[in-house]
């Protein structure tokens, strides 16, 4: 099994180039399910979750060619088969994508109901509501989930749960709009970047989506959407952990094609921390060479601080100088890094979903266990700047969201190998 052996101590400088968004690339090629013709994506990036969703399509009848690094050109072959099935969707919870155009194009959808996984239980009930009310009958049959509805009709969908707004669900309703009959209004919609990315790949389609990005968003119904060519928008993630690695190494690198706009809570954090963050030319410059002060931190929607940076940021804020506060408003688990992190040194204590931070000197190097996407790029900051050498086993949760992450760090002068090592 795949491991990364990262020597730790080295200053990153240089650029790095910041990929297409893995969370905005899934969604959008799900969303060629509806495409009349050939769709043509650019900047998809060469990720497991991003081949997971393309084998899962490739059951459902599309077919794909890639015409270069990053361009693929799709085309719907056969929509015979709606089911994408357990063994699949257990695989990558953003699977789930396909059931909104499924339903919308095809009529029906048939859905193994995902499971929990490391960062928590994960329901999908808002999605289920969201079909419900655009008319979609509903049946769960043997672990799947089985909608039906000969044409959809728009509706005014509230779509908020305990934990605010919901984004692939956003993404679902939002699909299964696009040819419903008439107007559908979703209120308490996903702002995130990555939804807006989407409704604009539909409208170049040809759907009618506005308001997107907002929390209401509006969508009249069409008849039927055509392919296009579309360039997908670059990973704020990606940029993030990226912004952490320079500020962890008190580095200095500049980000290409990040785009500092999607980042506003990140950045107003790494400032507050005393990371110089700065809009480039072509992308967003970060350096650090002073003293790290602690901050608090809470996870939210967007525009809040995104969940998906939380554990990379948790590993900058063990080095600052005092004691900070995490505190996880969307996955109130995730928060399987801690006790990694302790093993190399850190001082963390987690109460319930938040987690105190006492800052220490320095971390050590030593053997951890990458247990999700997130939480594995975490430690891979903190092995960047411990001493000696850390070992993050079970890698393949690193590459379902970043593509070469070895390659790329080491590019700007990281020390990491990878190796296969028997667990
Ligand atoms: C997406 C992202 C993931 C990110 C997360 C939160 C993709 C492919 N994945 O995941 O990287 O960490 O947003 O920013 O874009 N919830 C419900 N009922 C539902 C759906 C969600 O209660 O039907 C809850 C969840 O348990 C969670 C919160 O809503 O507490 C947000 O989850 P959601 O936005 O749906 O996450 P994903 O779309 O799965």
């Amino acid at each position: 099994m795949d491991c990364l052996e990262i020597t730790g101590g080295a200053r990153l400088r240089g650029a790095i180039e910041i990929n297409g968004s893995k969370n905005a690339a899934l969604p959008i090629l799900a969303a060629t399910i509806f495409c009349e013709g050939e769709t043509i994506l650019r900047r998809v990036p060469d990720l497991a979750d991003v081949r997971q969703m393309i084998r899962i399509l490739e059951k459902l009848g599309l077919s794909f060619e890639w015409l270069g690094p990053g361009a693929v050109k799709v085309r719907v072959e056969d929509e015979m088969n709606c089911h994408a099935e357990y063994r699949e969707v257990s695989k990558m919870r953003a699977s789930v994508c396909v059931m909104g155009p499924l339903l919308a194009k095809r009529k029906q959808a048939q859905v193994a109901m995902p499971g929990g996984c490391a960062i928590g239980d994960r329901p999908v009930d808002l999605h289920i509501q969201g079909m419900l009310a655009l008319g979609a009958d509903f049946d769960l049959v043997n672990g799947d989930m089985v909608l039906r509805a000969k044409r959809l009709k728009g509706t005014e969908i509230f779509l908020g749960g305990a934990f605010g707004s919901t984004v692939t669900g956003t993404a679902n309703v939002m699909m299964a709009a696009v040819l419903a009959e008439g107007r559908t209004i979703i209120e308490s919609a996903a702002c995130e970047p990555e939804i807006s990315d989407l409704a604009e790949f539909l409208n170049k389609c040809g759907a009618q989506i506005t308001g997107h990005g907002t929390p209401r968003v509006t969508i009249d119904g069409v008849q039927s959407l055509r392919g296009c060519e579309h360039t997908i928008l670059p990973d704020r993630i990606e940029a993030g952990t990226f912004a952490m690695a320079a500020a962890i190494t008190n580095g200095d690198l500049l980000l290409k094609n990040a785009r500092i706009e999607h980042m506003l809570a990140v950045v107003d954090r790494l400032r507050k921390i005393g990371v110089i963050v700065e809009r480039a030319e072509t992308g967003i410059s970060v350096s650090s060479s002073r003293r790290l002060e602690p901050v608090e931190i809470t996870t939210q929607p967007y525009p809040g601080f995104p969940t998906d940076l939380q554990a990379q940021i948790m590993a900058l804020l063990c080095l600052a100088d005092g004691n900070s506060v995490v505190c996880e408003k969307v996955f109130p688990d995730r928060y399987l890094h801690v006790a990694e992190l302790n093993r190399m040194g850190a001082r963390l204590r987690k109460e319930g979903p938040t987690v105190i931070v006492q800052g220490v000197k320095r971390l050590v190097g030593a053997p951890v266990m990458a247990s999700d996407l997130r939480a594995s790029a975490g430690l891979v900051l903190a092995g960047l700047i411990a001493k000696g050498k850390t070992m993050v086993r079970r890698a393949y949760h690193i590459d379902r969201g970043y593509e070469k992450i070895e390659e790329k760090l080491n590019a700007v002068g990281a020390d990491i190998r990878r190796v296969d090592e028997e667990l």
